[in-house]
């Protein structure tokens, strides 16, 4: 039987890539996608070649937390089981503090903190009865570090980070493992959407002289989520090429 892994935000860069790992591992994915974004979703399913045994499309909007709990239920019921979460959906609203709006603040810790407890919540229990499951966070070398223009995205990151170690806490008796993956400036179309002199002067600052590929988070995921990962719970893995070493 294929393990079955939910993946959110999966068309995204670094969303795509970790699907594209856990497929290339034998698991069966359950891409989710924002309401409304079914046509595109489509057009990227299509675009990889996934056949419907490996991906599953799944709308769900991760800041809804009634939707979350109604519809994992049901997904839960259909599969038969999930055996791994990547809580991966994000987004950017970048801006000095003194200019943040109270919207940007919300709508960052919205998609990218509170849909961890969103998702993670329908979830967790049955992965705990079961004996057994893995959570991966996707959090950030801004979380861990600040990032000048980044409150709100700095703090979720960070937020995502507290959480994992409480969740290890209480999934580590049931062999549920709770991680974080904390990717450096990767190529995504996230990144590609900063000011061209914002990015250069960050680029300079890496002492690896390069952004990573959003294949080289996927293989981190992939690593924490295998039999190898078994005994590894509550840490961060940074994956940055140096910009932050703690
Ligand atoms: N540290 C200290 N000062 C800084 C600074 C930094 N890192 N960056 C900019 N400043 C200074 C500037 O030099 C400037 O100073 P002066 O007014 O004296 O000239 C002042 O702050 C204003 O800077 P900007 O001109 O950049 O201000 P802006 O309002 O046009 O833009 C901003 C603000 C959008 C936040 C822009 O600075 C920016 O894009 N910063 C980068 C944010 C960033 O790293 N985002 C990451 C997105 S990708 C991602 O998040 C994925 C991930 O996980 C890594």
């Amino acid at each position: 039987m294929k393990k079955i892994a939910l993946i959110t935000g999966s068309k995204g860069g670094i969303g795509s890539a970790i699907t594209s790992q856990l497929v290339d591992d034998g698991y069966r994915v359950i891409a989710t996608h924002f309401t409304g974004k079914l046509e595109c979703a489509q057009k990227w399913f299509d675009e990889n070649n996934f056949n419907p045994e490996q991906v599953r499309l799944f709308e769900l909007d991760v800041t809804d937390t009634e939707q979350c709990a109604e519809r994992l239920a049901k997904l839960l019921e259909e599969e038969g089981t999930i055996d791994v979460v990547i809580n991966n959906a994000g987004i950017t609203k970048d801006g000095v503090f003194k200019k943040m709006t109270a919207q940007s603040w919300k709508d960052v810790i919205d998609t990218n903190l509170n849909s961890v407890f969103n998702v993670t919540q329908p979830l967790f229990a049955t992965m705990c009865e079961k004996g057994g499951g893995r959570v991966v966070n996707i959090s950030s070398v801004n979380g861990i570090k600040g990032q000048f223009g980044q409150t709100n995205y700095s703090a979720a990151k960070a937020g995502m980070i507290g959480f994992t170690k409480a969740l290890a806490a209480e999934g580590a008796r049931s062999g549920v493992t709770v991680n974080a993956v904390a990717p450096g400036y990767t190529m995504t179309p996230m990144v590609e959407m900063m000011k061209p002199e914002a990015l250069d002067y960050i680029k300079d600052q890496i002492p690896m002289r390069r952004l990573a590929g959003t294949e080289e988070i996927a293989k981190a995921v992939g690593f924490l989520v295998s039999d190898a990962g078994a005994y590894i719970t509550g840490e961060t893995l940074s994956v940055n090429g140096g910009l932050h070493m703690q």
